[in-house]
Parts: C-alpha cells; sequence; structure tokens
C-alpha cells in the first residue's frame, strides 16, 4: 500500500514539472512549426502592403511590399525550349512568352561560351507558391521561411517572370553552394545582356527583403537590365521604392 502512495506521489510530481515546463515535452513537427492559415497569411501580409497596379507589364516591381492581385495568372505563359534538372511536364517549365524567348538565347549564349546550364524552377501559380510556403514554414518556422521564401502573391515566380538555374550536373539547385561557380559568375557578368537580373544579390538583403540567391533569375527587358546591373542597384531601387523591411 505504501508502496502504492510513493508511486502516486511521484507521479503527481512529474505531472506537476512537466506542466510547469521543467521537463521538456516531446513535440511533434507540426507542433513546433504549425502550419499558418491561409486567411493569417493574407493578414499578416495585408498591413503595408501595396496591390501592384499593373501586373503585366515587364518589369514590374513584384516584393514583400508589392503584392500580385488576387487570381492574377499571365495570359502569355509558354515553354521555353530548353532543358531543367527534371524531365517531367510540369507548370515549372514556363514563362511568359518575350521571358521564355529571351531565356533560349540566354543559355544558347552561355553554352557557345562552354557555360552549361539548366532550370530549375520558373512560373508557380498561386497555389503552388502558397503550398511551397507553407512547406517551407513546417522545415523552418515562419520567420526563417521569410528570408528565402515568398508568401504566396508576392512571388516573382507566380508573374512568369524568373526563373532559377542552375549548372549542368544539376547539384546545387537553389542552394548555396551554386555561389561562386562558373555558371554563377557567367550570369553575373551576362545576364543583362539578356534582359535579366540576378534578382536578389549579395549586400542587398535588407533592401530586397531576402538572402542572396544567386541562381533566381528576373526578366525585366535589355534597358531595364542594363541600368540595373550597370548601376549594381535592385529592382527596388530602380524604381524608386522604399526598401523592404525584412521583419
Ligand atoms: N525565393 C523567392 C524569394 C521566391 O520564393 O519567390
Ligand atoms: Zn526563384
Amino acid at each position: 500500500m505504501k508502496k502504492i502512495y510513493s508511486v502516486l506521489i511521484l507521479l503527481i510530481l512529474l505531472g506537476g514539472f512537466w506542466g510547469a515546463g521543467w521537463v521538456k515535452k516531446q513535440l511533434t513537427p507540426e507542433e513546433e512549426n504549425p502550419a499558418v492559415p491561409v486567411n493569417k497569411l493574407e493578414k499578416t501580409q495585408s498591413d503595408s502592403i501595396n496591390m501592384t497596379s499593373n501586373p503585366k507589364i515587364i518589369p514590374v516591381l513584384v516584393n514583400k511590399q508589392h503584392k500580385l492581385p488576387e487570381n492574377y495568372a499571365p495570359a502569355d505563359l509558354v515553354e521555353p525550349s530548353i532543358e531543367f534538372i527534371f524531365q517531367e511536364k510540369s507548370e515549372k517549365r514556363k514563362m511568359r512568352s518575350e521571358a521564355a524567348a529571351a531565356i533560349e538565347q540566354l543559355f544558347a549564349g552561355a553554352s557557345e561560351d562552354g557555360v552549361k546550364l539548366l532550370g530549375v524552377s520558373a512560373y508557380r501559380s498561386h497555389a503552388t507558391q502558397e503550398a511551397l510556403f507553407q512547406s517551407y514554414v513546417k522545415k523552418d518556422g515562419y520567420e526563417t521561411a521569410q528570408t528565402y521564401s515568398a508568401l504566396p502573391g508576392t512571388s516573382e515566380h507566380e508573374t512568369g517572370l524568373a526563373i532559377d538555374v542552375t549548372g549542368g550536373d544539376g547539384k546545387c539547385a537553389a542552394a548555396d553552394c551554386f555561389a561562386g561557380s562558373t555558371e554563377a559568375n557567367w550570369l553575373e557578368n551576362h545576364a543583362a545582356d539578356y534582359g535579366f537580373i540576378i534578382r536578389y544579390p549579395k549586400g542587398k538583403e535588407e533592401i530586397t527583403g531576402y538572402q542572396y540567391e544567386p541562381w533566381h533569375l528576373r526578366y525585366v527587358g535589355k534597358k531595364a537590365a542594363a541600368d540595373i546591373a550597370g548601376q549594381g542597384i535592385t529592382l527596388e531601387e530602380y524604381d524608386n521604392s522604399v526598401p523592404v523591411n525584412t521583419k
């Protein structure tokens, strides 16, 4: 009988410690990084965010403070004739027609210089961006996910004017090890000749709101690309926009 009382007291004490948080509760991945409900995502971004007035213009600014209109989907998506790291049919192959023609020329120009490039991910629908962002929130938490992935409605991939690329061996696809590679250096020097900019440059994180992404190319047209690359500025600065806070 005495033994039963001792066990009971022990259990009560343990329960107390657990409840008080002195014994660490084992959290499931879902509990550690709960998915953010869609309406919360919309609300989070609604404060001080502007709606992009004309999402169809080629140098359109889309970022944490300039959101695409609800249900926006580009009307002229086509598949550029370039190789991707995957074989299957996918919306990820698509770009707006002008950008698609330009990326074909960029890949051909790189190839002439002995540099092999592969597409990783181009167009993403709003629904795809939402699923992707949520998967990163689950993996890394909301705050960290925001430093490298765009909230749905604010991703350039939804405009059909952006594409992530990598080297011919497919390694370092959308990964930090792409930085400093032959292919990344070639893009740094030549992307603007084809109307593309490295959209999230190193050292401009406070302005773009994103970490350095040497693989993310954004088509803005040759004139804008030459101005942006020539002055070493971002699309935000080119657009005379206010800096984007990362928080
Ligand atoms: N990785 C960029 C910021 C995007 O998700 O559009
Ligand atoms: Zn990208």
